[in-house]
Parts: structure tokens; sequence; C-alpha cells
């Protein structure tokens, strides 16, 4: 009821947004994972929602139910999430890459459960190949969506963010200290972009998510 009465900051666009974890197989019980549970990513899709967006969630395993109003994809691995976001990105306004995408894949996963051995010494050996960079190949894009990313470190938050954000060569990027953030409901990010450093209040999940679509609203170029 109160969101009829605030102003619809992203009013008609169309926002494509990646959350949760992804998980790669490593047999058909077995799967590598990051740990994300998916809660930033969808407290962003229902505020972007809420400012008048049409919003995609391209998201990964999670518990949690789909935010009102919002056109929900679910994947598993990054190749998934990768082909599900290519979809969608060139009709897209925005892209939010919230996820925790996983960077590499079992390449010798197997299609039967791996059993074990009376052998201590037989524990399987993984080989991995890297997954696809789903924001950098957006980011590239001619014509794509305005791009916004997450990086989640566990020191040097503010260099590691910058460099983060001119790597991928994006406009804006959230970073924040993951032991800060995970398995809680609580959250503090920073906003890089080519100003620089802004440090955000600190709130809930949901809170935060507000901040952060007003963020970008304010941010986004008039047509
Ligand atoms: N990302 C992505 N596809 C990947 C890996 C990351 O889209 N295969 C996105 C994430 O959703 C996030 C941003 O890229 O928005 C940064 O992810 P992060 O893991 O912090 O960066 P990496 O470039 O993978 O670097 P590293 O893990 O070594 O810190
Ligand atoms: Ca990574």
């Amino acid at each position: 009821i109160l969101s009829f009465f605030t102003p619809k900051s992203l009013l008609g666009k169309r926002v494509l947004i990646t959350a949760g974890p992804t998980s790669e197989p490593i047999d058909p019980v077995r799967v590598l994972t990051n740990r994300s549970s998916g809660k930033t990513g969808y407290a962003i899709a229902l505020a972007a929602k809420q400012a008048g967006a049409e919003v995609s969630l391209i998201s990964g395993p999670t518990a949690l139910p789909c935010p009102y109003g919002v056109n929900r994809v679910q994947v598993q691995t990054a190749q998934q999430m990768f082909d599900q976001v290519m979809l969608v990105a060139k009709h897209s306004d925005v892209f939010i890459s919230v996820a925790a995408v996983a960077d590499w894949h079992v390449v010798n996963a197997q299609t039967n459960k791996i059993k074990k051995t009376e052998q201590a010494s037989d524990a399987p050996l993984l080989e991995f190949a890297a997954n696809p960079d789903i924001l950098a190949t957006v980011a590239a894009l001619p014509q794509g969506p305005w791009c916004v990313g997450f990086a989640a470190e566990t020191e040097n938050l503010s260099q590691y963010a910058h460099e983060k954000r001119v790597r991928k060569n994006i406009p804006m990027l959230i970073g924040n200290l993951a032991h800060e953030v995970m398995d809680t409901d609580h959250t503090t990010v920073a906003i890089f972009d080519e100003q620089g450093e802004h440090a955000l209040p600190s709130g809930n999940k949901a809170q935060v998510a507000e901040l952060i679509v007003q963020a970008i609203a304010d941010r986004l170029p008039t047509p």
C-alpha cells in the first residue's frame, strides 16, 4: 500500500537480476556450490519491482519464494545461468549481477554416483575448467544494459572492489565484506563508481536493497 504513494524511480525499466549461488555437479548426488542464501538478490528484485520496474530474476538454488510480481527462472549451473541471462540481457535496461557464480565447474563429473572404496587413497580427483564470466560478457555487449556488479571480499575491500569494477568495465559495483553479510539478515555495503567509494547506512537486507535500487535509479543515464 505504502509503495503506491512513493515515486516510481524505475518506472517502465526492464531490470535483469541474478541471485543465489550456482550448483556444479560432481555426480548425481554431490555438488560444488558457493555460500549464498540469495536474500540480497531477492530483496533487490522486490525493491526494483516496487520502484516500478519489470523484473526478471535468474536464480540459482535457494529456499526463497519468488518475490511478488517478479518473473523468476530457476537454474542450477553457471552455464545455465549464463544461457538464461543471454536470452534476456539484450532486452534489458539494467543488469544487476548479485549471484555468487561458481568460477569453475567439474570437467570429470560422473553420470553415476561415485562409490567409496576401502582404500582412503582412492579419493576421487576433481578436474576443473573455468565458467563463463556472465557479468563481463553482458558488460561487453554492444548496446547492452547498464551493469551493476557485486563483490564479496574477505580483505582489502576498497582496493579489490575498485579494481574489479574497472576490470569488468562497469559503471557501478556494490562491495561488502563476506563475513559481515553471510548467514545474517543484516548487511553493510559500499558503492563503488567513477567518483570513488560511498558507504551506505547498514540495515536489514530489505532496507539496504531499497537504498541500492535508489542509487541505481539516481545514476541511470536519462534516455
Ligand atoms: N560474476 C559473474 N560470472 C562469473 C563470476 C562472477 O557474473 N562467472 C559476477 C558476480 O555476480 C559479481 C561479479 O561478477 O557481480 C564479481 O564476482 P566475483 O566472484 O567477486 O569476481 P571474480 O571476477 O570472479 O573474481 P574473484 O572470485 O577472483 O574475486
Ligand atoms: Ca568469483
